[in-house]
């Protein structure tokens, strides 16, 4: 069985000291045969958390990436400048910058392209709205979504690693039970095994208020090869916690 991948999102939290202290309790707590573990840093702190987790057990990712490969686009972040850091992945997709930043399947399918072509592993994430999930679109929503960065990869999918996040339960205290979480995951582990015979490779992780309590249950379900942690994940304590349940598993 392949090993776990819990995956941290800091969002748009942290500063130098406490960056630098968080790493250090996890590096100092981190089990003896850990499943793969990575922090999603704000850009300004890539630098800074690679410096830190050099070597270490503890891989670092970006929070998003630019469509376009250099230019005018103030603001933006190059996939090759990820590369240029050694950082090993970035989210595409998260359901804020849907929202909030108006990306669309087409634009997070070419973010996650231009990870790929740089030897940086995307984190695409999935998920539908409470109003979606109440309304039967679920398995439709996640569908369309997984399918348009699929038609962009090709045959790269296998590199890709999947976060299926309902809207409803990031940042609410609200998890999908295991058994939903589960039926989701294996309908997107069935669309990438028509998409490349190395479906089983892919890691597909949970996302939305996993934390150190349900952790193990989710992470026990057949088809969740991990987590994209939120909340819990700015907490030593916590994500230490996770990552034993993952490494365990
Ligand atoms: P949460 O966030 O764990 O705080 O719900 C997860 C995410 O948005 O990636």
């Amino acid at each position: 069985m392949k090993k776990k991948l819990i995956a941290g999102n800091w969002k748009m939290n942290g500063g130098v000291a406490a960056n630098a202290a968080l790493l250090e309790q996890l590096s100092a707590g981190m089990p003896a045969n850990p499943c793969w573990v990575a922090v999603c840093a704000p850009a300004v702190y890539l630098q800074q958390v690679a410096t830190i987790t050099h070597g270490g057990a503890i891989a670092v990712g970006a929070q998003d990436v630019s469509a376009h490969d250099a230019g005018a686009y103030t603001g933006e972040m190059s996939a090759g400048m990820l590369r240029d850091l050694g950082i090993r992945y970035a989210i595409v997709g998260h359901s804020e910058r849907r929202q909030y930043h108006g990306e669309t399947d087409a634009v997070v399918a070419l973010k996650a392209q231009k990870a790929l072509s740089c030897g940086v592993t995307p984190i695409v994430c999935v998920g539908e709205t409470l109003e979606e999930r109440e309304a039967g679109k679920t398995e439709e929503v996640v569908k369309r979504q997984l399918a348009a960065v699929i038609h962009t990869n090709g045959h790269c999918i296998s590199e890709i690693v999947v976060a299926y996040e309902p809207v409803w339960a990031i940042g609410t205290g609200k998890t999908a039970t295991p058994e939903q979480a589960q039926e989701v995951h294996a309908v997107l582990r069935a669309q990438l095994a028509a998409a490349t015979p190395h479906a089983d490779r892919v890691h597909i992780l949970y996302g939305g208020s996993m934390n150190a309590a349900n952790a193990q249950q989710l992470l026990g379900q057949k088809d969740i090869d991990g987590g994209l942690v939120g909340g819990a994940s700015l907490k030593a304590a916590d994500f230490l916690t996770i990552i034993a349940a993952a490494s365990a598993a």
